[in-house]
Order: structure tokens, then C-alpha cells, then sequence
């Protein structure tokens, strides 16, 4: 149940997305050469026995190999997270890895599903964007398709690396004790860490260290402050095993969000030389979303690497942005049965500013959007979120076309965006209840039922999550 208070415009309750800037440990940018790289690859013959086949039937696709064609885009786009040992199901880090999965590679690269990376990218362009051009997908599904030959490793050149964002590690925060999962697929809990820092510091940059890879879906850490320590060492106390239970937030609605992480995603260093103020008493509560649909559960002790200062040039806030209706006055009536239930709102948040990023920007400024996340859960099937200017244009700062609760992430826009008073934000989610996206609760999907806003799994919410400053 949210609070009702004024901060719902940021209910904490709204469990912020994972993951910063989406990730992709490895090589990013540069689809102009990996473009060229395919298609030049599709006429070069590399490989001797695909030469006869290429010749023999036209368009079959027999002259691309492994090594000059798909290990580099595999490299630079799917080895991250298809490691041995990842979060991945299986590697992908040797030609025999590509071949012994080709069928499969080539139906999750049809469908869209891999690699994973949700935003539209004709809405904004994102820092570490992990997406593939569609020749690069042709490429990868005609060698599947294909005799999947491996070719010449002298003629394999990687793929220009994504810069890697790092961080200065002052700080790691890890889970007091380790935690084994019980529920099957999808646990999700929350963890009370200590900060004990006598003075007040800024969090300027931030990364998650998970404990057991495999089952780690998403991390998301929180800042309690000290108003609201108790609620949360009460909970935890509550709950005789670590941590205690929690779904969309962790039980405190003003709670703020210190940063998120998905698999894949890099560490984040805050933009503009700003930072998020921790007050000493504060505790950080680490909420881990647990998968064990392809791992076997296990004990888990997950990390938090934080960069800190003692004061920054520029204080940064998140700003949850949502209709505060939907939380007050429970109006975001999903009805039970409605495959397109469109939920939107829009606002220009400045007069209220302070109270939707928890005083650390003040009422009337302009400010500027970095990242920009959107949260629903299971029900949700696509979402957008955009600054509509007082002059009617448009800028769109995310748009997720089929959104999964299992591939959140915040997204890191190459270029902030300006907000100015007089402009207005926009929110809109669309929510299918009408059956194909009910919520699983022990891995059963639950009866249709209307839905509406809350930190439950039978709840939804609509939540914009944006990383701002001044
Ligand atoms: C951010 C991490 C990540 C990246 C990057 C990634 N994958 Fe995956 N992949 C996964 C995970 C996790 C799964 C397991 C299914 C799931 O959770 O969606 C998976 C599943 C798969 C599957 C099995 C799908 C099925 O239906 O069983 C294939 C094939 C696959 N990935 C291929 C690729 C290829 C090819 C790339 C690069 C173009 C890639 N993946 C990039 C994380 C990733």
C-alpha cells in the first residue's frame, strides 16, 4: 500500500529499474563498421569449402564464417553475457559454442529477443547501447542458417570495444550473511545494509557485484534515510531468515533510489560532476531479484561498489515521476479482461519540484534528464516516456515497444535533456489484463482480475524513473 503522503509522487514504493546504463561490458557503438564488416563479409569467400556452396546456390549464405563474420559481432555483443559461469544459459566464446547453438541463435535472433535491449532507438540515443544493426542480425542468422563454417581466425578483427565505464571503489556494501533463494522462479527480497558514515557524503558513482551470477536478475539499491531506518530494521527483524520479503519497493515510500544494475550493465559514473547526498544514519537497502529458471539456487552474497565524495559541484536527484493519482487515490484502473488498458499522464513537475526528488532541487528550476527508466510490472506491454515543450515539440526520453519486467534497465541518453518550466513530462503505459501477461505468483499465472497501483505482484505501477540535475 502506498503512503499517502506528498512524496508518492516518488513512491519508493515504485521499485526503479535495474540497471543503469544497460550494459554491454564489451564493444558497443560502431554499427557503421559492423555493417560494413557484414556486408563486405557476405561476398568474401574466407573459407574454402563455403566457397564451391556460395557459388552453387546464389544467395545461400555459405561464404560467411565464424571468425570473419559472426565472432566479431558475437564479441562485442553477446560474450558478455554469454560467459561461462554468466547469467547467461550457456557460453558463446568459441566457434563451437556458436555452432553447437546455431538453431537456437537463429530463432532468438529472429524473434528480436536477443540481445536483450528494450528501447526503441529511434526515441533518443543511449550510452552503452547493446542493440545490433539488422545487417548484423541477417549476418549472424545466415550463418546459423547456413553451413556455419568457422573459417580463417587470421581474418577476424573485433569489433571496436564500448569505452568501459569504471569507477574508484571507495566503498563496498555486501549482504551482512548469504541467502539462498526458496521460491521458484522469481524471489524477490530485500536486504538492510549498514552505512556508517559519520558525515554526509555523496554517491558518485555505483556498481553491482553479484554474489551468484547465474540467479541475479536485477539489483537495486535504495537509500533509507534516517526518518525511516526503523520501518526497515523492523521488517527485516520481522522475517526470521536475511532480509525480509519485497516486491516493488522496499516497504518505505520515501525511500530514494541510489542505483539500479542488470545483468550486462556497466558501473555508473554519475554525469556532470554530481552526486546523490547520503545523510549519516542512513541505511541502503539492496532489493535482489532472484531467477532460478535456468540456474540452480544457491547461496548468494551480493555487493554494492560505491564512488564517494564529500561534496559534489553539482547535487543530482532521482526523480520518480508518476501521476500521483494512480498512488493516492488508487485511479489507475486496470479492468479485468482490457488487453490495451492505456494509462498516461502529463505534468509540468517544476512548481512541485522539491517534492518529487525529495528536496534536492528546488520549486520553479529548469533541470536536466540523464537517464531516464520506466517501471510496470508483468501486465505492462509497452511504455514512453517524453518532455512535451511549451513551444509543442517533443522530446522523447524513452520508449519500451515490449516491455519485460525481466529486462528492466535505466538508460544513460548520450545527451541530457533540458527541462524548462512551462514544459511539461509525460508518462504513458499500456497494460494487457486480459490474461497472456498475469502475473506468476510460485510460477502459476493468477486468475484475471481488475489491477491497479501497488508494490505487490497482483499490482502494477507506471513509474518514470529520471536521474536529474540542475
Ligand atoms: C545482457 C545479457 C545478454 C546478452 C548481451 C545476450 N544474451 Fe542471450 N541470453 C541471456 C539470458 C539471460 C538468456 C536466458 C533467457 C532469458 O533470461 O531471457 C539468454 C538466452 C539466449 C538464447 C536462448 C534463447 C532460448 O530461447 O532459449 C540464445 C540463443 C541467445 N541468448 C543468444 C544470444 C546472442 C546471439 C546474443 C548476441 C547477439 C545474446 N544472446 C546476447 C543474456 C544475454
Amino acid at each position: 500500500m502506498p503512503t499517502p503522503s506528498i512524496d508518492v509522487a516518488a513512491p519508493s514504493a515504485a521499485r526503479p529499474p535495474p540497471s543503469r546504463p544497460a550494459v554491454a561490458l564489451l564493444a558497443a557503438a560502431l554499427f557503421a563498421s559492423a555493417a560494413a564488416c557484414s556486408s563486405s563479409g557476405a561476398g568474401a569467400v574466407t573459407s574454402p569449402d563455403a566457397a564451391p556452396i556460395d557459388a552453387a546456390l546464389g544467395d545461400a549464405p555459405a561464404a560467411l564464417t565464424w571468425h570473419h563474420d559472426v565472432r566479431p559481432i558475437v564479441e562485442a555483443r553477446c560474450a558478455g553475457c554469454h560467459v561461462s559461469g554468466g547469467f547467461a544459459p550457456f557460453a558463446l566464446q568459441s566457434y563451437g559454442d556458436a555452432f553447437d547453438k546455431r538453431d537456437v541463435m537463429a530463432i532468438a535472433l529472429a524473434g528480436k529477443l536477443m540481445p536483450p535491449w528494450p528501447p526503441n532507438d529511434a526515441c533518443n540515443a543511449y550510452t552503452h547501447d547493446r542493440s545490433i544493426t539488422d545487417a548484423q542480425r541477417a549476418t549472424m542468422i545466415d550463418w546459423a542458417r547456413g553451413p556455419a563454417v568457422e573459417g580463417d581466425p587470421a581474418t577476424f578483427t573485433a569489433l571496436p570495444a564500448d569505452p568501459l565505464t569504471t569507477i574508484r571503489v571507495d566503498k563496498t556494501l555486501k549482504m551482512a550473511t548469504a541467502y539462498t533463494p526458496i521460491e521458484t522462479p522469481d524471489e524477490y527480497r530485500c536486504f538492510v545494509m549498514d552505512w556508517n558514515e559519520a558525515t554526509t557524503k555523496y554517491v558518485t558513482g555505483f556498481d553491482v557485484r553479484p554474489g551468484l551470477t547465474p540467479i541475479v536478475h536485477h539489483a537495486i539499491a535504495f537509500l533509507v534515510g534516517p526518518a525511516d531506518v526503523a520501518t526497515v530494521t523492523s521488517m527485516d527483524a520481522a522475517d526470521p531468515a536475511p532480509g525480509y520479503k519485497c516486491f516493488g519497493g522496499v516497504g518505505v515510500n520515501a525511500a530514494s533510489w541510489l542505483g539500479a544494475w542488470a545483468p550486462g550493465a556497466m558501473p555508473s559514473s554519475f554525469p556532470a560532476s554530481s552526486g546523490l547526498e547520503v545523510a549519516p544514519g542512513s541505511k541502503i537497502v539492496l532489493q535482489l531479484h532472484y531467477n532460478t529458471a535456468s540456474a540452480a539456487a544457491g547461496p548468494d552474497q551480493t555487493s554494492v561498489d560505491l564512488q564517494l565524495a564529500d561534496a559534489v559541484a553539482v547535487k543530482g536527484a532521482v526523480l520518480k515521476f508518476t501521476n500521483p493519482s494512480w498512488v493516492l487515490n488508487h485511479t489507475m484502473n486496470i479492468k479485468a479482461g482490457d488487453p490495451d488498458s492505456v494509462q498516461s499522464f502529463m505534468v509540468d513537475p517544476s512548481p512541485y519540484l522539491s517534492r518529487f526528488v525529495g528536496g534536492a532541487l528546488t520549486d520553479g528550476m529548469p533541470f536536466r534528464i540523464h537517464s531516464a527508466a520506466l517501471h510496470m510490472h508483468s501486465r505492462g506491454v509497452k511504455g514512453t516516456l517524453q518532455i512535451v515543450h511549451a513551444d509543442g515539440s517533443r522530446d522523447c526520453a524513452l520508449q519500451i515497444d515490449d516491455w519485460s519486467f525481466h529486462w528492466q534497465g535505466t538508460y544513460e541518453l548520450q545527451k541530457a535533456l533540458q527541462f524548462k518550466p512551462g514544459d511539461q513530462l509525460g508518462i504513458e503505459c499500456h497494460f494487457d489484463d486480459s490474461g497472456a501477461r498475469q502475473p506468476l505468483v510460485s510460477g502459476m499465472p493468477l486468475s484475471v482480475a481488475d489491477a491497479n497501483w501497488g508494490e505487490t505482484t497482483e499490482d502494477e505501477m507506471c513509474l518514470g524513473v529520471f536521474y536529474v540535475t540542475p
